[in-house]
């Protein structure tokens, strides 16, 4: 006698069994340790000494330079839509703003030192932080003080760049975010915000695993900073290094980093991965940068995916590598779509 009508026959194996996990729009957001949040992301904003100024920057797509009369009405746009934080850029524009040793780079009157004075006055919900390097400032273009043979001088670059990241720190920056990749340059920072008796309010997020290579294009058309003689390689570091780029992080921490940063983000997701192993106690940030941006409206254009449907892919990717913090170009649509 069967008893089929009564009783379930299973004959594969349970575990096989997985859609039941993610058939709704709900358990499918319960599939990942982190979900994206406005507090996440940061959002870059490239600052001028021209007051007035708003001028798109045709390789990266909806971003602008502007002025410090643009840049407040609109950043109050985005506070109102959850923005959280901006790293800031300076982008000098007139002539004589460039010399060999970046001087203008913590000129008080500069755009960014302006610009963090005005965002904390308008903003002051607004977390603050400071792209800190010289290539915007120096004639050559390079992310340091450079030796006559155009090599950088590491000693003296490290000396400037922790002078550069004091007076943004002493202008009210919440964060300041060494780019420069010379060595040493973390710990310079972080014991001279200890001996101007402002560490404990100054945060120090390193460009800790930041990678040479052709991302960043459409940030030197932004902002002006394309060396003019050689390239970045004996600095940042070489597209396969992931040694270096695992003693860079484990480096920066030691050196008193408060947050490690790997950049660009999506094609080196395995150095996120890294970076939150070898860094476990502290925040880890990525950095998607210039080029995956254009590099994702160009696709999107050419209608190889849809925008929207891409840039939270690829945000995803960057989080379930390991990041906790995204700077992104994509931050101002972020804030609509996730509304
Ligand atoms: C300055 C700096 C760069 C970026 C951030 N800080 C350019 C570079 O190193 O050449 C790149 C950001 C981007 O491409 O979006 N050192
Ligand atoms: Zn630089």
């Amino acid at each position: 006698a069967s008893t089929a009508a009564t009783s379930v026959s299973i004959s594969g194996d349970i575990s096989s069994q997985l859609h039941a996990g993610y058939n709704h729009p709900l358990s499918r957001s319960w599939q990942a340790e982190r979900q994206l949040t406005k507090e996440m992301l940061i959002y870059p904003l490239f600052v001028t000494d021209n007051p007035d100024e708003e001028t798109p920057i045709p390789s990266l797509p909806n971003q602008y330079r502007r002025g410090l009369n643009r840049l407040i009405p609109f950043v109050k746009s985005l506070v109102r839509k959850g923005l959280s934080s901006v790293i800031l850029f300076g982008v000098p524009l007139h002539p004589s703003a460039k010399d060999a040793l970046g001087t203008s780079a913590d000129d008080p009157s500069g755009p960014v030192i302006q610009a963090i004075r005005l965002l904390r006055f308008h903003f002051p919900s607004l977390y603050i932080v400071v792209d800190v390097c010289l290539c915007e400032y120096t004639s050559h273009g390079h992310c340091g003080i450079l030796r006559e043979d155009g090599t950088l001088d590491n000693a003296q670059s490290v000396d400037r760049i922790s002078d550069v990241a004091l007076a943004y720190a002493v202008a009210g920056a919440h964060c300041v975010a060494p780019s420069d990749m010379n060595d040493g340059r973390v710990r310079a920072i972080k014991l001279k915000l200890i001996e101007a008796g402002i560490a404990h309010r100054v945060l120090l997020m390193s460009y800790s695993a930041k990678f040479s290579g052709c991302l960043y294009g459409p940030f030197r058309d932004a902002a002006g900073s394309c060396p003019s003689f050689g390239d970045r390689r004996c600095y940042q570091l070489p597209p396969g290094g992931r040694g270096l780029a695992r003693r860079a992080i484990q480096r920066d921490v030691a050196e008193g980093a408060d947050i490690v940063m790997v950049k660009p983000a999506n094609s080196y997701l395995d150095i996120i991965r890294d970076a939150k192993e070898l860094a476990k106690d502290i925040p880890i940030a990525a950095y998607q940068v210039s080029g995956e941006y254009a590099m994702i409206h160009a696709g999107a254009k050419a209608g190889v995916f849809d925008l929207k449907a891409m840039a939270f892919e690829s945000i995803e990717g960057i989080l379930r590598a390991g990041a906790g913090i995204v700077v992104s170009y994509f931050v101002p649509d972020f804030l609509n779509w996730l509304s």
